[in-house]
């Protein structure tokens, strides 16, 4: 439950005030008196409450910091977060407790300014020694008066602690976070939140036909796994899945024998962000206790340079039966996909069935860092996407899946290649590939989120974690539980 403390307005300030107080103001809607309420002065700032627009108001003698925190426009409660995570961690060294007024606000702004102050706190310094538990050491209370206040703000937390603890998973080193390492996390959550957790190991691999996650971990020294979760939270004992999660766990991409460049090798840690954001969703339904009954898997492998690595030409078997030519081994991602999506096709027939990975450079190269690709064979799939990820700001732009595109799939020794015969259309080339594994599923997306799920930001030096998907995925599975 909530850890923190919550006021009425009429018991503000209690008789030990925090430090500092923010006092969060919409854009040119400014209340000078509840300034001077809390300064205890008549004040004259410029201060017009544009979207991270901070002042800070001296007290006076023995009174606490006020910070004038500009959240810009109402309706944007995504910004709200940003300003509030911004400011939070700006001063992530330097405070201990913090007041936060909320009374005239809106509930959005009550969870988005739990969730951002704690995701200020969020930082990739450090990040062995805070490698079991991320502690988030922050003091908070807040004012509001609303009689629901304590849940809008628990809310903020909750969703806080699951995207920084995702985001850890993503920023951590490739040394650490194994696909062991992933399992074992997952294992943890899935304890403390209550959803179902099996972990196939090599041998489950082999006997279940996984053949595509094994051949791709097959150069590593940390084994290939499987994960499979399960979240059943509409009360219906063997229910047809309403949602299949499938998320990218390389846990580091080389390359393989068609090995990448050095330049920016480093960032392949981050080829797991799918996979990230898939148990995010899981852990995020569960401790919501969202009414719906959601299944995931999670291949996890690492692509490594290795005499047992698998070779540019090498044919390999697929969990739905199809050979696959490997001609480029850094098309890895596709492969262990392959595997996971008709795994789930056809042990739950899930009615939605999803896939989230940071699949190709075409896709960065196409949109940048502004919005994720989106293949569906499904258009009113595409809205309820496109939908949940404008409400989160992360954004999806759909492409394009005509047949015509599909044609290059052929390959002359095996039922399928893994890359295209000429460097055009790779994202929707890879699209295309993952479709001929989900049979005959009328309802799939698949999420390409190469250029948005590690970035740069003012959060970090270089680039880092964003946490791209939780939000998305948690919003589209509150559309989906609405709806039934
Ligand atoms: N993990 C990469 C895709 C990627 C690129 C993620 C940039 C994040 C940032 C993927 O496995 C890959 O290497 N894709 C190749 C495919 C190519 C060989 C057809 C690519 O996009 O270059
Ligand atoms: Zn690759
Ligand atoms: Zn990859």
């Amino acid at each position: 439950m909530a850890n923190f403390q919550i006021l009425p307005p009429a018991h503000y300030p209690p008789p030990a005030p925090p430090e500092v107080l923010v006092l969060p103001l919409f854009k040119n809607k400014i209340s000078w008196d509840l300034i001077e309420k809390f300064t205890g002065h008549q004040v004259s700032v410029d201060f017009k409450g544009e979207w991270k627009e901070t002042c800070l108001l001296y007290p006076q003698e023995g009174g606490r910091k006020v910070y004038l925190l500009g959240l810009g426009d109402p309706d944007q409660s995504k910004r709200a977060e940003m300003a509030f995570r911004s400011l939070a961690f700006k001063h992530r060294k330097d405070w201990t407790e913090v007041g936060v007024y909320l009374d005239e606000m809106p509930p959005e702004i009550h969870t988005k300014a739990a969730q951002g102050l704690t995701l200020g706190f969020y930082s990739t310094k450090d990040l062995k020694k805070q490698l079991a538990d991320q502690r988030f050491d922050l003091a908070y209370s807040f004012v509001s008066g609303h009689e629901e206040a304590t849940k809008w703000l628990d809310a903020g937390l909750k969703t806080a602690h699951s995207q920084a603890a995702m985001m850890r998973l993503v920023d951590l080193p490739a040394n650490i976070k194994t696909p062991q390492f992933i399992a074992d996390y997952a294992k943890v959550s899935s304890l403390r939140n209550r959803y179902k957790f099996t972990r196939y190991e090599m041998g489950d691999l082999a006997k279940h036909g996984l053949h595509a996650v094994l051949a791709v971990g097959q150069g590593s020294i940390h084994p290939p796994l499987m994960l499979e979760l399960e979240y059943n939270g509409s009360g219906n004992e063997g229910s047809r899945p309403q949602l299949g999660l499938v998320g990218k766990g390389v846990t580091f991409d080389t390359g393989g024998i068609s090995i990448k460049g050095a330049t920016n090798m480093h960032y392949m840690k981050s080829d797991m962000g799918g996979a990230a954001a898939v148990l995010g969703a899981v852990e995020m339904a569960a401790k919501f206790e969202l009414p719906i009954h959601l299944v995931a898997a999670i291949p996890l492998a690492e692509n490594s340079v290795d005499a047992h690595s698998i070779k540019p030409g090498d044919v390999i078997n697929s969990y739905s039966g199809k050979t696959i030519e490997v001609i480029n081994t850094d098309a890895e991602g596709r492969l262990i996909m392959a595997d996971a999506l008709a795994w789930l096709h056809k042990k739950f027939n899930p009615e939605v069935l999803m896939d989230l990975a940071t699949l190709t450079g075409d896709c960065v190269r196409t949109l940048g860092y502004e919005a994720a690709g989106l293949f569906s064979n499904n258009a009113e799939l595409i809205e309820g996407l496109q939908k949940a990820g404008n409400a989160v700001h992360e954004r999806l732009w759909a492409f394009p899946m005509w047949e015509e595109y599909g044609k290059d799939l052929h390959s002359d020794v095996a039922d399928i290649k893994n890359i295209g015969s000429r460097p055009i259309f790779g994202a929707i080339f890879a699209g295309k590939f993952l479709e001929s594994f989900i049979g005959d599923h009328p309802k799939w997306a698949h999420i390409d989120m190469a250029g948005v799920a590690f970035g740069d930001s003012e959060f970090a030096k270089t680039k880092s974690a964003t946490g791209y998907g939780v939000q998305l995925l948690f919003e589209f599975m509150k559309q989906l539980s609405n709806k039934s």
